[in-house]
Order: C-alpha cells, then sequence, then structure tokens
C-alpha cells in the first residue's frame, strides 16, 4: 500500500488543527484527514462513556479515508478512549497523552509536573499515571481549566478577563512549585502566553501535540510509512456541523487559511 496515504486526524471539533499545526511543522509532505466532531463539541465536560462511543464514530469517519495512521488529537479522547480508536483501527494510533507526559518528564527538573486540561482528562487521571508510570518520583497536580475554552475560540488571547481566569486557574498549581506546566487541551496553546505571563515565565510549558507530532515522526519512521514525496501535502478537512464557524475559528488555530470545508452526512448532537 502506498505511504501517500494521509494521516487521520481526529478532535471534538476545532481545537485539533493546533495538532495539525505542529504535525505540519514537523512533516510537511504528509497528506492529513482531519475530522472535527463540530456538532458535539465539547467532549471535555462529558462522561468517559459517551466520550468512548463518540471516540469509535470518529474513528470509522477516518477509516473511510484509508488513513496510514490515526492522532488522537483531543486530549479528553486520548485520556478515556485511546483502547477504543486502538481496538478499531488496523493501524498505528498516537494519542497526546503518553508523548506530553514524555515531553514533561523529560523537561521537569524537580519533577514537580502541572497538567491542566478539561474536566474530562483531569477526572481521568490519565497524565497523572502516564508521568508516574515514566517516573514514580514525580509529582503531578492538576487542575481542570474548562473556560479556557471557550475564550480560546473567542479569540480572547489579550484580555484582562482571560488574565484574571487564568490567575485563579493556575494560582493553586503555583502554589505547587511546579517546574513545567503541561498544556493537556488542543486549545491552551492558544492563550499559552497569557499562560506564560501568568507563571511568569518560570515554568516550562508542554504542548502534547507538539509532543505528540514527534512521535508521530518516529512511529512513521519505525514502521516504514513516511510518505518520501516531496510534492506539497494535502489537507483535508471534514466537520459534522455546517462548516462556517468552523472555517472561520479554525484559521486562528490552524495560523492559515484552511480552504475547503466538507460536512460529514450522519452525525447529529
Ligand atoms: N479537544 C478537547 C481536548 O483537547 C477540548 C474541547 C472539548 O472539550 O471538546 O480535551
Amino acid at each position: 500500500m502506498s505511504n501517500s496515504r494521509p494521516i487521520g486526524v481526529f478532535d471534538s471539533g476545532i481545537g485539533g488543527l493546533t495538532v495539525v499545526r505542529a504535525l505540519q511543522t514537523r512533516l510537511p509532505h504528509e497528506n492529513i484527514v482531519y475530522f472535527g466532531d463540530t456538532a458535539r463539541v465539547p467532549y471535555g465536560p462529558k462522561s468517559a462513556q459517551v466520550v468512548r462511543e463518540y471516540a469509535a464514530q470518529d474513528t470509522d469517519i477516518l477509516l473511510e479515508h484509508n488513513v496510514k495512521l490515526i492522532v488522537i488529537a483531543c486530549n479528553t479522547v486520548s485520556a478515556v478512549g485511546l483502547d477504543v480508536v486502538q481496538k478499531r483501527a488496523k493501524v498505528p494510533v498516537v494519542g497526546v497523552i503518553f508523548p506530553g507526559a514524555e515531553a514533561a518528564v523529560r523537561a521537569s527538573h524537580k519533577k514537580r509536573i502541572g497538567v491542566i486540561g478539561t474536566v474530562g482528562t483531569v477526572n481521568s487521571q490519565a497524565y497523572v499515571h502516564a508521568i508516574r508510570q515514566l517516573d514514580p518520583n514525580a509529582q503531578v497536580f492538576s487542575q481542570a481549566c474548562p473556560l479556557f475554552v471557550p475564550l480560546a475560540e473567542e479569540g480572547w488571547t489579550d484580555r484582562k478577563a482571560t488574565e484574571l481566569i487564568a490567575r485563579e486557574y493556575l494560582f493553586p498549581l503555583t502554589l505547587e512549585k511546579i517546574d513545567t506546566l503541561v498544556l493537556g487541551c488542543t486549545h491552551y496553546p492558544i492563550l499559552r502566553s497569557v499562560i506564560d505571563t501568568v507563571l511568569q515565565k518560570s515554568v516550562t510549558l508542554i504542548d502534547s501535540g507538539e509532543a505528540a507530532a514527534l512521535t508521530v515522526e518516529e512511529t512513521l519512521a519505525e514502521q516504514g510509512l513516511r510518505n518520501e514525496s516531496t510534492l506539497k501535502a494535502n489537507v483535508q478537512f471534514f466537520v459534522s456541523d455546517i462548516p462556517h464557524k468552523f472555517a472561520e475559528v479554525g484559521e486562528r488555530f490552524f495560523g492559515r487559511k484552511l480552504g475547503r470545508v466538507h460536512r460529514v452526512a450522519g452525525i447529529s448532537a
């Protein structure tokens, strides 16, 4: 089978575009098919059982595109549904939790690591388990930051209100004297600068999407799946609700225009 087959990436909605961006920076010649479940976003506050059902359906959508590898861009799905996707797909699957945990353990000197994410991700303790598996002596402090998702989508990256909210969320982590913080949600890289300001630029920030892009690069190389073509990659976008808002907000997450966005039929909230 041809290595020009696309990498499939899925997310609960728009946030996974930060992961596509990281993938494109690292692997500019890989074709990508992206599915964002905009009809059912957000996944963060939903039960693990529901998120696992959605994850199975999202996987099937990507498999229809003959993908060679699946990236679960959504931290919430990676936290509670990695096994669902692995069982369904006969191709390698990369979630964002383990790569993010690995990068954090590598970066942290004091082994005092903070993790921020959705309620679902934090409650699952997936990052805590992954970090402790890598370093049993590491101390992990988690904080759900649900308001960060709408703030990032609104583009409120340099508003006073966002800074105040970030201070509230991050204060308990500063008391724990963390030296490294995992941005454990697709949306948080958009708020990186405000998070950095609130933490007085003294904490190393780990983008779980960037960490996952490195794992994807390694996995493709190991499995002989790299696309050797030097042609410009083709990136296709699919969503489950009307594409209008996705295209508009998505530009901010992706860093450039998205082009055509297709709607997938048959999924409703
Ligand atoms: N994509 C989700 C995540 O990374 C954030 C948005 C949502 O709650 O669906 O956890």
